[in-house]
Protein backbone atom coordinates (compact mmCIF):
# COMPACT_ATOMS: atom_id res chain seq x y z
CA UNK A 1 0.00 0.00 0.00
CA UNK A 2 1.59 3.75 -1.08
CA UNK A 3 2.33 5.75 2.10
CA UNK A 4 0.76 9.70 1.59
CA UNK A 5 3.12 12.13 2.79
CA UNK A 6 1.11 14.45 4.45
CA UNK A 7 0.94 17.86 4.12
CA UNK A 8 2.23 18.70 7.80
CA UNK A 9 5.21 16.02 7.12
CA UNK A 10 6.03 18.21 4.37
CA UNK A 11 8.76 21.24 6.30
CA UNK A 12 10.12 18.21 8.60
CA UNK A 13 11.31 16.54 5.61
CA UNK A 14 12.58 19.92 3.69
CA UNK A 15 14.68 20.60 6.26
CA UNK A 16 16.26 17.69 6.77
CA UNK A 17 17.09 16.51 3.43
CA UNK A 18 18.02 20.68 3.10
CA UNK A 19 20.24 19.70 6.25
CA UNK A 20 21.65 16.58 5.01
CA UNK A 21 22.64 17.26 1.25
CA UNK A 22 21.65 21.22 0.47
CA UNK A 23 19.00 19.84 -2.09
CA UNK A 24 15.86 22.35 -1.89
CA UNK A 25 12.43 21.04 -2.08
CA UNK A 26 9.46 23.11 -2.01
CA UNK A 27 5.90 22.28 -0.86
CA UNK A 28 5.02 21.18 -4.31
CA UNK A 29 7.82 18.15 -4.27
CA UNK A 30 5.82 15.80 -1.86
CA UNK A 31 5.45 13.27 -4.83
CA UNK A 32 8.94 13.15 -5.13
CA UNK A 33 9.23 11.74 -1.75
CA UNK A 34 6.63 9.70 -1.56
CA UNK A 35 8.07 7.72 -4.75
CA UNK A 36 11.55 7.60 -4.46
CA UNK A 37 11.36 7.02 -0.55
CA UNK A 38 8.54 4.32 -1.10
CA UNK A 39 10.25 1.39 -1.53
CA UNK A 40 12.58 2.74 1.92
CA UNK A 41 9.57 3.12 3.92
CA UNK A 42 8.97 -0.67 3.61
CA UNK A 43 12.32 -1.80 3.50
CA UNK A 44 12.81 0.34 7.44
CA UNK A 45 9.21 -1.10 8.00
CA UNK A 46 8.29 2.67 8.86
CA UNK A 47 4.08 3.18 8.55
CA UNK A 48 4.48 7.11 8.10
CA UNK A 49 7.23 9.99 6.48
CA UNK A 50 7.55 11.15 10.47
CA UNK A 51 8.32 7.83 11.29
CA UNK A 52 11.07 7.57 8.55
CA UNK A 53 12.13 10.94 9.71
CA UNK A 54 12.77 10.05 13.18
CA UNK A 55 14.35 7.28 12.33
CA UNK A 56 16.93 8.49 10.23
CA UNK A 57 17.53 11.30 12.80
CA UNK A 58 18.20 8.38 15.21
CA UNK A 59 20.50 6.07 12.90
CA UNK A 60 24.12 6.62 14.43
CA UNK A 61 25.70 4.62 11.57
CA UNK A 62 24.23 7.00 8.58
CA UNK A 63 23.39 3.95 6.64
CA UNK A 64 19.64 5.57 6.75
CA UNK A 65 20.33 8.96 5.71
CA UNK A 66 23.15 7.91 3.28
CA UNK A 67 20.22 5.54 1.64
CA UNK A 68 17.97 8.86 1.60
CA UNK A 69 20.45 11.31 0.11
CA UNK A 70 20.77 8.16 -2.97
CA UNK A 71 17.08 8.09 -3.21
CA UNK A 72 16.75 11.77 -3.98
CA UNK A 73 19.79 13.43 -5.52
CA UNK A 74 19.77 13.35 -9.21
CA UNK A 75 22.72 11.87 -10.84
CA UNK A 76 22.06 12.33 -14.32
CA UNK A 77 25.32 12.59 -15.92
CA UNK A 78 27.09 11.73 -19.49
CA UNK A 79 30.26 11.85 -21.22
CA UNK A 80 31.05 14.49 -23.14
CA UNK A 81 28.11 16.28 -21.28
CA UNK A 82 26.98 19.19 -22.96
CA UNK A 83 30.03 19.15 -25.17
CA UNK A 84 31.15 22.97 -25.45
CA UNK A 85 33.00 22.60 -21.88
CA UNK A 86 35.02 19.62 -23.37
CA UNK A 87 36.07 22.03 -26.58
CA UNK A 88 37.08 24.70 -24.13
CA UNK A 89 39.26 22.48 -22.07
CA UNK A 90 40.67 21.03 -25.15
CA UNK A 91 41.20 24.67 -27.07
CA UNK A 92 42.14 27.29 -24.64
CA UNK A 93 42.33 25.90 -20.64
CA UNK A 94 44.54 23.20 -21.30
CA UNK A 95 46.50 24.28 -23.68
CA UNK A 96 47.29 27.59 -22.25
CA UNK A 97 48.00 25.86 -18.82
CA UNK A 98 50.46 23.29 -20.64
CA UNK A 99 52.31 26.87 -21.96
CA UNK A 100 52.39 28.49 -19.02
CA UNK A 101 53.36 25.32 -16.38
CA UNK A 102 55.99 24.36 -18.92
CA UNK A 103 57.54 27.72 -18.77
CA UNK A 104 59.69 27.04 -15.69
CA UNK A 105 60.75 23.26 -16.89
CA UNK A 106 60.33 20.52 -15.34
CA UNK A 107 57.30 17.85 -15.66
CA UNK A 108 54.13 19.81 -15.95
CA UNK A 109 51.59 19.81 -13.23
CA UNK A 110 47.76 19.68 -13.42
CA UNK A 111 45.25 19.41 -10.95
CA UNK A 112 41.54 19.21 -11.66
CA UNK A 113 38.69 18.58 -9.81
CA UNK A 114 34.82 17.05 -10.98
CA UNK A 115 33.00 18.45 -8.04
CA UNK A 116 29.62 16.67 -7.87
CA UNK A 117 31.00 14.27 -10.46
CA UNK A 118 28.14 11.22 -10.15
CA UNK A 119 29.36 8.32 -12.01
CA UNK A 120 32.37 9.39 -13.25
CA UNK A 121 31.80 10.65 -16.86
CA UNK A 122 32.72 14.12 -16.30
CA UNK A 123 36.16 12.82 -14.95
CA UNK A 124 36.89 10.62 -17.73
CA UNK A 125 35.38 13.04 -20.54
CA UNK A 126 38.43 15.20 -19.21
CA UNK A 127 40.80 12.20 -19.10
CA UNK A 128 39.89 11.39 -22.31
CA UNK A 129 40.49 15.29 -23.48
CA UNK A 130 43.93 15.34 -22.06
CA UNK A 131 44.91 11.72 -23.50
CA UNK A 132 43.84 12.69 -27.01
CA UNK A 133 45.64 16.14 -26.75
CA UNK A 134 48.99 15.53 -24.80
CA UNK A 135 49.43 11.92 -25.81
CA UNK A 136 52.47 10.52 -23.39
CA UNK A 137 50.67 10.91 -20.17
CA UNK A 138 53.68 10.00 -18.50
CA UNK A 139 55.59 13.38 -18.84
CA UNK A 140 52.87 15.26 -16.62
CA UNK A 141 51.89 14.86 -13.38
CA UNK A 142 48.27 15.50 -14.13
CA UNK A 143 45.63 14.57 -11.25
CA UNK A 144 41.53 14.49 -11.44
CA UNK A 145 39.67 14.16 -8.35
CA UNK A 146 35.98 13.12 -8.53
CA UNK A 147 33.92 14.13 -5.76
CA UNK A 148 30.32 13.52 -4.94
CA UNK A 149 28.24 12.74 -2.00
CA UNK A 150 26.98 9.89 -3.09
CA UNK A 151 28.92 6.97 -1.83
CA UNK A 152 27.18 4.97 -4.70
CA UNK A 153 27.93 7.08 -7.86
CA UNK A 154 31.49 7.60 -5.75
CA UNK A 155 31.83 3.87 -6.54
CA UNK A 156 30.83 3.36 -9.91
CA UNK A 157 33.04 6.32 -10.75
CA UNK A 158 36.17 4.76 -9.01
CA UNK A 159 35.33 1.49 -10.61
CA UNK A 160 35.41 2.84 -14.01
CA UNK A 161 33.32 0.50 -16.18
CA UNK A 162 29.91 1.37 -18.24
CA UNK A 163 26.97 -0.65 -20.10
CA UNK A 164 25.92 0.11 -23.39
CA UNK A 165 23.51 2.77 -23.09
CA UNK A 166 26.61 4.70 -20.97
CA UNK A 167 28.98 4.81 -23.23
CA UNK A 168 26.55 5.23 -25.99
CA UNK A 169 25.53 8.76 -24.61
CA UNK A 170 28.25 11.03 -25.86
CA UNK A 171 30.99 8.78 -27.24
CA UNK A 172 31.43 7.66 -30.90
CA UNK A 173 32.22 4.01 -31.64
CA UNK A 174 36.27 4.88 -32.09
CA UNK A 175 36.31 6.85 -29.07
CA UNK A 176 34.78 3.90 -26.99
CA UNK A 177 37.50 1.18 -28.84
CA UNK A 178 40.13 3.94 -28.14
CA UNK A 179 39.91 4.71 -24.29
CA UNK A 180 37.93 1.40 -23.13
CA UNK A 181 38.86 -2.33 -22.61
CA UNK A 182 35.39 -4.29 -23.64
CA UNK A 183 34.29 -7.41 -21.21
CA UNK A 184 31.27 -8.79 -22.89
CA UNK A 185 28.19 -6.05 -22.49
CA UNK A 186 30.90 -3.62 -20.14
CA UNK A 187 33.41 -1.51 -21.28
CA UNK A 188 35.69 -0.29 -18.41
CA UNK A 189 37.87 3.12 -19.16
CA UNK A 190 41.67 1.82 -20.51
CA UNK A 191 44.47 2.02 -17.19
CA UNK A 192 46.21 5.19 -18.53
CA UNK A 193 42.95 7.47 -17.91
CA UNK A 194 41.99 5.46 -14.57
CA UNK A 195 45.20 6.34 -13.21
CA UNK A 196 44.66 9.69 -13.65
CA UNK A 197 41.61 9.78 -11.37
CA UNK A 198 40.60 9.13 -7.70
CA UNK A 199 37.35 9.56 -6.55
CA UNK A 200 36.03 9.78 -3.30
CA UNK A 201 32.58 11.19 -0.84
CA UNK A 202 32.38 14.76 0.12
CA UNK A 203 29.10 16.66 0.73
CA UNK A 204 30.36 20.29 -1.31
CA UNK A 205 28.02 22.38 1.99
CA UNK A 206 30.49 21.29 4.59
CA UNK A 207 33.75 23.22 5.04
CA UNK A 208 36.47 21.72 2.53
CA UNK A 209 40.22 22.81 1.67
CA UNK A 210 42.51 21.09 -0.27
CA UNK A 211 46.37 21.37 0.26
CA UNK A 212 47.45 22.69 -3.54
CA UNK A 213 44.74 24.99 -5.40
CA UNK A 214 43.30 23.35 -8.34
CA UNK A 215 43.74 24.38 -12.08
CA UNK A 216 40.30 23.37 -13.52
CA UNK A 217 36.85 22.78 -11.79
CA UNK A 218 33.90 21.24 -13.02
CA UNK A 219 30.97 22.14 -11.06
CA UNK A 220 28.01 21.48 -12.84
CA UNK A 221 24.45 20.86 -12.28
CA UNK A 222 24.36 20.60 -8.63
CA UNK A 223 24.16 23.95 -7.11
CA UNK A 224 20.75 24.12 -9.41
CA UNK A 225 19.37 22.16 -6.35
CA UNK A 226 20.68 24.39 -3.31
CA UNK A 227 18.70 27.47 -1.95
CA UNK A 228 21.07 30.76 -2.85
CA UNK A 229 22.63 31.07 0.09
CA UNK A 230 24.12 27.64 -0.31
CA UNK A 231 24.93 28.67 -4.06
CA UNK A 232 26.94 31.54 -2.34
CA UNK A 233 28.55 29.62 0.17
CA UNK A 234 29.73 26.93 -2.63
CA UNK A 235 31.22 29.16 -5.08
CA UNK A 236 32.85 31.40 -2.87
CA UNK A 237 34.63 27.84 -1.12
CA UNK A 238 35.25 27.04 -4.60
CA UNK A 239 36.75 30.45 -5.41
CA UNK A 240 39.46 29.90 -2.88
CA UNK A 241 40.47 26.71 -4.17
CA UNK A 242 40.86 27.72 -7.68
CA UNK A 243 44.45 28.79 -9.02
CA UNK A 244 45.07 32.22 -10.09
CA UNK A 245 44.68 31.55 -13.36
CA UNK A 246 42.74 28.54 -13.28
CA UNK A 247 38.99 28.17 -14.76
CA UNK A 248 36.00 27.52 -12.98
CA UNK A 249 33.29 25.50 -15.08
CA UNK A 250 29.53 25.48 -14.34
CA UNK A 251 26.61 23.88 -16.05
CA UNK A 252 25.39 25.11 -19.50
CA UNK A 253 22.11 26.48 -17.80
CA UNK A 254 23.74 28.16 -14.81
CA UNK A 255 25.12 31.35 -13.46
CA UNK A 256 26.73 32.73 -10.68
CA UNK A 257 26.49 36.41 -11.32
CA UNK A 258 25.62 38.02 -7.88
CA UNK A 259 26.56 35.01 -5.87
CA UNK A 260 30.34 35.26 -5.99
CA UNK A 261 32.24 38.64 -6.10
CA UNK A 262 35.69 36.87 -6.29
CA UNK A 263 35.10 35.34 -9.79
CA UNK A 264 34.84 36.67 -13.18
CA UNK A 265 33.07 35.27 -16.72
CA UNK A 266 35.56 35.09 -19.39
CA UNK A 267 34.03 34.06 -22.82
CA UNK A 268 35.49 31.59 -25.18
CA UNK A 269 33.46 30.64 -28.49
CA UNK A 270 30.65 29.33 -26.76
CA UNK A 271 31.47 28.99 -23.57
CA UNK A 272 31.58 31.22 -20.16
CA UNK A 273 34.25 29.91 -17.89
CA UNK A 274 34.97 31.77 -14.42
CA UNK A 275 38.53 33.43 -12.78
CA UNK A 276 39.48 34.79 -10.19
CA UNK A 277 39.71 38.49 -10.38
CA UNK A 278 43.17 39.42 -10.58
C1 LIG B 1 22.93 15.95 -11.99
S1 LIG B 1 24.37 15.24 -11.29
C2 LIG B 1 25.64 16.16 -12.11
C3 LIG B 1 26.80 15.29 -12.56
C4 LIG B 1 27.83 16.00 -13.41
N1 LIG B 1 28.44 17.10 -12.70
C5 LIG B 1 27.21 16.49 -14.71
O1 LIG B 1 26.93 17.69 -14.84
O2 LIG B 1 26.99 15.66 -15.59
C6 LIG B 1 24.34 16.01 -9.67
C7 LIG B 1 25.22 15.28 -8.66
O3 LIG B 1 25.34 16.12 -7.51
C8 LIG B 1 25.45 15.28 -6.37
N2 LIG B 1 25.14 16.09 -5.18
C9 LIG B 1 23.93 16.55 -4.75
N3 LIG B 1 24.08 17.24 -3.62
C10 LIG B 1 25.40 17.25 -3.32
C11 LIG B 1 26.17 17.82 -2.27
N4 LIG B 1 25.62 18.52 -1.28
N5 LIG B 1 27.52 17.63 -2.28
C12 LIG B 1 28.09 16.91 -3.28
N6 LIG B 1 27.41 16.34 -4.30
C13 LIG B 1 26.09 16.52 -4.33
C14 LIG B 1 24.47 14.16 -6.66
O4 LIG B 1 24.74 13.00 -5.91
C15 LIG B 1 24.64 13.97 -8.18
O5 LIG B 1 25.52 12.91 -8.47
Amino acid sequence: MTVVLRREEMPAWSRYIQDICGVHLDDSKGYLLETRLGSLLVEVNASSFSELVQKAKADRTTRLRNKIIEAITTNETSFFRDSAPFDLLRHKLIPDLIDKRSSNGGRVTLRIWSAACSTGQEAYSTGIVLKELLGDLSRYDIRILGTDISNKVVAHASYGEYNRLEVERGLSPDAVARHFIRSGDRWKIRDEIRAMASFRTMNLLEPFSFPTPFDIIFCRNVAIYFTDPDRTRLFQNLAKCLAKDGGLIIGATESISGFCQELEPKRYLRSVFYQRKQ
